[in-house]
């Protein structure tokens, strides 16, 4: 990649068009969620190779339970594999695993898996892999709510405490705001994903199935980033009228 770039600190992806992928090659959807960890962990590495420090992932949305039972289970399996093997080379890559979203309805086996990733990843620091799973903004702010409401009626806080930076603080996870988000598939939807830290973002939508989105598309998907004016409201620089 050209080294001039300017690399985003935290990316987003929606890894989108698994099911689509495996479609297209007469296989069952699951085979395309199969693939996509081949998919993920080469983009992870690569991700952490070329500086990006935050990497959020959309691996499973509150509402993805409304699947077949039988894609649901797969999906389990395939977190519990993941983070019980596949994923275990971020251990020596410097990948900090953490995440984001609901433990009420997972089961007590991905529970554990996330766990065991979580601990034996912890002191590492060159990327942060945020892995939405459970996940819904929706539901997010509806905790982060709650909570603040309890910390309220503890008498931990008083009002005045609660601001945007404080808010963004107690989500779910305490991280910087998004500022590339990249959905795989070609849909143009952001599908209840980060919204509160995607205010600023810049968004990028490549025709192509996850599990072909490969190191090449990802530095394609910097290129573009590169291209992007980002004022965050505001004025860059006062224009010459002469
Ligand atoms: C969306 O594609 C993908 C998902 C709902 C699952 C994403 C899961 C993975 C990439 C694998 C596991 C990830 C981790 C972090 C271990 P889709 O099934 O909606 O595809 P479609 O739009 O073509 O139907």
């Amino acid at each position: 990649m050209n080294k001039e770039l300017n690399i985003p600190n935290h990316v987003g992806i929606i890894m989108d068009g698994n099911g689509r992928w495996a479609q297209q090659r007469g296989m069952i959807r699951s085979m395309g969620h199969k693939e996509a960890i081949g998919t993920l962990k080469k983009l992870c590495i690569h991700m952490a190779d070329v500086g990006v420090k935050y990497a959020s992932l959309y691996a499973f949305s509150t509402e993805n339970f409304k699947r077949e039972k039988s894609e649901v289970d797969y999906l389990m399996k395939l977190f519990v594999n993941s983070f019980k093997k596949e994923f275990k080379f971020m251990i020596e890559k410097g990948v900090r695993v953490i995440f984001s979203g609901r433990k009420d309805p997972l089961p007590k086996k991905v529970l554990e898996a996330m766990e065991e990733i979580t601990q034996e990843t912890k002191n590492n620091n060159k990327l942060v892999l945020n892995i939405c799973l459970n996940y819904g903004s929706h539901a997010e702010i509806v905790d982060t709510t709650k909570k603040l409401c309890e910390m309220y009626k503890n008498g931990e806080i008083t009002l005045d405490k609660i601001d945007e930076d404080f808010i963004q603080k107690n989500l779910y996870q305490d991280l910087p705001p998004l500022d590339f988000v990249i959905r795989t598939s070609g849909e143009l939807r952001l599908s209840n994903f980060m919204m509160y830290q995607a205010s600023y973002a810049e968004f990028y939508f490549p025709d192509i199935y996850f599990p072909d989105f490969n190191d090449k598309e990802f530095d394609k998907a910097i290129e573009v980033f590169n291209t992007r004016n980002r004022r965050f409201g505001g004025v860059k620089s006062e224009s010459k009228s002469n």
